[in-house]
């Protein structure tokens, strides 16, 4: 499928994970694709893997997100998708009963002020044009409460939710696209060495997942993709679950 035929993306985190498998499927697809990241040497690999262009930024300096996207224009001549995706999950971000102030601001400024800027910049240069598509990744914690959990990194998450609905709404009749992308568990390495460490912990998250596995990042991509391209052109302001049924789960089967 050539459905992203000479678009010009954005994606942050490309680095790593699902941003860096979006790069891919991005470019499969027929895109331009803007590789960003903090870390210099993923990002630039990402970027020269799929032909594309790497812009080393940290996504919570607005002076970054602003060159960014000057750079896409610059060497590509648009913007026409933005996939606002980087993200953390510190360990010292856990139940409110632990977490301090500070992690709590840190991940609030990567994982919700980023994508603020991130949105900001973006629909100023997509306004111009008249059409555009965002993906903003939140996740399924948006949505649903963990007994396991990580304060900030859901609050942050619940406000990339709204923020993407209410963006979506706003800018609906200048033919901007905004959606908030809910993956599920991802099998990225993290996880997968986590969970080798400690079975009981993979097994008390693998009862809640209808289909019995995580996700592989190429799948989340391939959501991704869809949300971008025309075919989702009747898709804005929405909560685009991509979770392998956990959310609308009671019981799942044995
Ligand atoms: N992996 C999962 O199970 C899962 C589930 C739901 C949602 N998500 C969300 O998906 C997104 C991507 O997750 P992933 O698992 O691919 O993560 P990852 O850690 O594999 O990749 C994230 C990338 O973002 C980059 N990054 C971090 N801080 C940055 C900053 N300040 N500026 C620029 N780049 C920065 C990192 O260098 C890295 O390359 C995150 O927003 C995450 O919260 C992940």
């Amino acid at each position: 499928m050539q459905r992203l035929q000479d678009r010009v993306a954005v994606i942050t985190g490309a680095g790593s994970g699902i941003g860096l498998a979006t790069a891919h499927r991005f470019a499969q697809e027929g895109a331009k694709v803007v590789c960003v990241d903090i870390d210099e040497e993923a990002g630039a690999k990402a970027a020269t893997d799929v032909g594309g262009l790497f812009v080393k930024a940290d996504v919570t300096s607005e002076d970054d997100v602003q060159r960014m996207y000057a750079t896409a224009i610059e060497v590509y001549g648009g913007l026409d998708i933005a996939f606002n995706n980087a993200g953390i999950s510190p360990p010292e971000d856990d139940s409110i009963l632990e977490t301090g102030l500070e992690a709590w601001r840190r991940v609030q400024e990567v994982n919700l002020t980023s994508v603020y800027l991130c949105c900001k910049y973006a629909i100023e240069h997509m306004r111009r044009r008249g059409k555009g598509s965002i993906i903003n990744t939140a996740s399924f914690v948006a949505v649903m409460g963990s007994a396991t959990s990580q304060i900030s990194y859901t609050a942050s998450k619940g406000g990339v939710l709204a923020m993407s609905r209410e963006l979506g709404v706003q800018f609906a009749r200048e033919g901007i696209r905004v959606n908030a992308l809910c993956p599920g568990p991802v099998n990225t390495p993290l996880l997968r060495e986590l969970f080798a460490k400690d079975p009981e912990r993979a097994q008390r998250r693998l009862v809640h997942v209808p289909v019995g596995r995580f996700a592989e990042a190429s799948e989340i991509a391939a959501a991704v993709a869809f949300l971008a391209s025309d075919d989702a052109s009747f898709i804005t302001a929405s909560q685009f679950l991509v979770d392998g049924g956990i959310s609308g789960a009671y019981v799942t089967p044995l």
